[in-house]
């Protein structure tokens, strides 16, 4: 078990076709379907998204334009007033949805709740106006650092339903993390719980929202709402902290959706570029509405039958598109997990499985690769037979966990989606559609329709099959981001000038190497900038490399990706040591603690490798290629003649 290879893919040429039974009842069911919506969509892509706007989704009012675009600012539905909160709950109430599960929850020790559409939206309604009383107007914004119960998609669904947006920070990222992302959106209030479950441990995230804005280090912030959800003591500030269960006594459930623009905002999410601090990626409502909606429906297959699990938390993009918007919008029945697979339960995904007769199942790569390790009497111990669609995402999968989730876990039975997607595309843009793309390990297929993929080379010329090159889209979506936070120059220059425009044509640059084979399939190679993907956590070197240098003992740090079994990457951090401090175990160790301090757990490395000095060009640029290379334990190979001292590069090779 391995990260795929060029060599392993490219000998790839098992093909799955749909199962003619799925086929049969799919939203899109063959081929022929698939490439004629491509064919429309393609010919003109504002009507093929009107259409399906006006088809799919609940407007206030008309939009008066269908697309403006001004590279590389997009708007979509122009003067359309709509509310996402509104076609994810009121819209379903007015039919037999009402009472249908709209979210079922299962806690780690075990406990549950399930909550019917019209349940959600009183809750939702509540928590709405108690956000309302404690001063949250239209455009402001608000921090939710909250664990995967179900009050985490209460407070998403009442920002939007009062307008103001949501910058949701995931809950194992440190407090210092929270600070930085809470100030950059200039939060006016959090949402928090006293703790969560996780790994048969609680997370006290009251705790780190406590430390996040001690001092005043956050001074937007007004309240702070708590959830009570571990039952542990808390300090409560008194007239800054507020328990929801104490303000909600009372309070209506009435509160009408406010009619939004289609271009207003709806949430910043902080995700990690190859430079700098994170990035808040802006999305807007209409357009975000619309492309999780129709994603969900038809890459999902969504049924009113179906019980839909993705296991992503809902700190990442995953879970907002794919948890919470696209499965409500379309009515669907979604599942909720707090817990994770753990060595008291390492069966605990299957048990939920069983438990909720789960029909469409849909987690991470890495995931699999650790289901792989725990053994399959896991999952054959369980019966798994409610199961009909399996998906993946976050990063490539190699084709023997693919083929092991096609027969240990979908029972040769499901197809799966594999689905390539990002941050800042807002929902997925490439991956089969069920029912009519045959599929291939390792493959994320095709791109959806109204998505012009390609691969080129960096003057933005396409590469031939089977070549190598960068993954661009051609032409606006309508879940696109639509810019950095506060920094539109960082959007233009991150997604749209690293390929410059060609003949007057706009390419968003994804970040992403892939190469297109004779099928026209997409197969996508992993990261092509410093970004580096552990467990399918997205992570920018140079912001571990920031929190390393940020400790007294170090003098410069770089931090490479080294490929792992189960994580597909594992952190390593070469450092060099100010004068007085000498390297040891301990050392290593303090430096990694630092690390989770400044980020969280997630960004721990796995090694820290000390070193007298780090290669560098004659300009004084380090030269990763040769830190990975070593960090993999391979031979240096490639041209190291810009090298500035060689001996740094022998020394480190004898170990360092
Ligand atoms: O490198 C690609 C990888 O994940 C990156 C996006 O990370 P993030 O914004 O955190 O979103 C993850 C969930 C959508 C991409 O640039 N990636 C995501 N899905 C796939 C993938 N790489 C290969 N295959 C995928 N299916």
């Amino acid at each position: 078990m391995s990260q795929p290879t060029i060599e392993s893919i490219l000998q790839e040429n098992r093909l799955f076709q749909p199962p003619a039974e799925f086929a049969q009842a799919a939203h899109i069911n063959s081929w022929e379907a698939y490439e004629q919506l491509y064919a429309q969509a393609q010919a003109d892509p504002a009507s093929f998204w009107a259409g399906l706007a006006e088809r799919e989704l609940h407007w206030f009012e008309p939009w008066q334009q269908v697309l403006d675009w001004h590279p590389p600012h997009v708007k979509w539905f122009v003067g359309g007033k709509i509310n996402i909160a509104y076609n994810c709950l009121d819209r379903h109430l007015t039919t037999w949805r009402r009472n249908k599960a709209a979210l079922i929850w299962e806690g780690e020790p075990g406990d549950s709740r399930t909550l019917t559409y019209a349940q959600l939206h009183r809750e939702v309604c509540q928590f709405a106006n108690v956000l309302k009383q404690l001063g949250v107007n239209k455009g402001d914004r608000v921090g939710i650092y909250m664990p995967m119960i179900p009050e985490a998609a209460i407070a998403m669904l009442a920002c939007a339903r009062i307008g103001a947006p949501h910058s949701v920070v995931f809950g194992g990222f440190s407090a210092e993390a929270l600070r930085d992302r809470l100030i950059d959106a200039e939060a006016k209030l959090v949402v928090t719980a006293d703790g969560g479950w996780r790994k048969d441990a609680i997370v006290p995230l009251k705790e780190q929202v406590d430390r996040a804005i001690a001092n005043d280090a956050v001074p937007t912030v007004e309240n702070v709402l708590v959830v009570e959800r571990t039952k542990q003591k808390i300090h409560m500030e008194p007239g800054r902290d507020h328990w929801w269960h104490d303000l909600r006594v009372g309070v209506s459930a009435d509160c009408p959706a406010e009619p939004m623009d289609s271009e207003d905002m709806l949430f910043i999410l902080y995700t990690s570029g190859s430079t700098g601090k994170p990035k808040g990626v802006v999305h807007t409502t209409g357009g975000y509405n619309l492309y999780t909606h129709i994603t969900s429906q038809w890459i999902f297959d969504l049924k009113d039958t179906d019980v839909y699990w993705c296991t992503a938390d809902v700190g990442w993009i995953t879970g907002h598109s794919y948890i919470v918007y696209g499965p409500l919008s379309n009515g669907a029945t979604t599942l909720m997990y707090e817990g994770a697979p753990r060595a008291s339960n390492p069966g605990c995904f299957w048990d939920v499985i069983e438990k909720y007769g789960v029909t469409i199942f849909y987690t991470a790569p890495t995931a699999i690769r650790a289901f792989i390790k725990m053994g399959e009497h896991h999952p054959k111990s369980r019966n798994l037979s409610s199961l009909r669609l399996l998906g993946t995402v976050g990063e490539p999968i190699n084709p023997e966990a693919w083929m092991w989730y096609y027969r240990v876990i979908g029972q040769e039975r499901c197809p799966i989606v594999d689905t390539w997607w990002q941050t800042e595309t807002g929902g997925i843009m490439i991956t089969p559609l069920p029912g009519a793309i045959p599929t291939k390990p390792g493959s994320a297929t095709r791109p959806f329709p109204g998505i012009l993929a390609d691969v080129v080379d960096l003057e933005g010329n396409p590469v031939g099959v089977n070549e190598g090159g960068y993954l661009v889209i051609r032409h606006p979506w309508p879940g696109m981001m639509r810019t950095v936070y506060k920094d539109p120059d960082r959007f233009r220059r991150t997604y749209w000038e690293h390929i410059p425009p060609k003949d007057g044509q706009y390419l968003y640059f994804a970040g992403d190497g892939a190469r297109r084979d004779e099928q026209g399939y997409f197969w996508v190679m992993g990261r092509v900038d410093d970004v580096i993907s552990v467990a399918g956590h997205r992570l920018g070197t140079m912001e571990i490399e920031s929190a390393l240098v940020s400790h007294p003992a170090v003098a410069e740090a770089a931090v490479v990706g080294k490929p792992d079994e189960v994580k597909g990457e594992e952190v390593v951090a070469f450092v060099t040591l100010e004068g007085e401090y000498v390297p040891s175990e301990a050392l290593a160790q303090e430096l990694k603690q630092h690390v989770v301090q400044e980020i969280g757990a997630i960004a721990r490395p796995g090694e820290i490798r000390f070193s007298e000095a780090l290669p560098k060009t004659r300009s004084g640029k380090i030269m990763r290629r040769l830190l990975r290379s070593l960090a993999a334990d391979q031979e240096v190979s490639g041209d190291t003649s810009t090298l500035e001292d060689r001996s740094v590069l022998d020394k480190l090779r004898g170990g360092a």
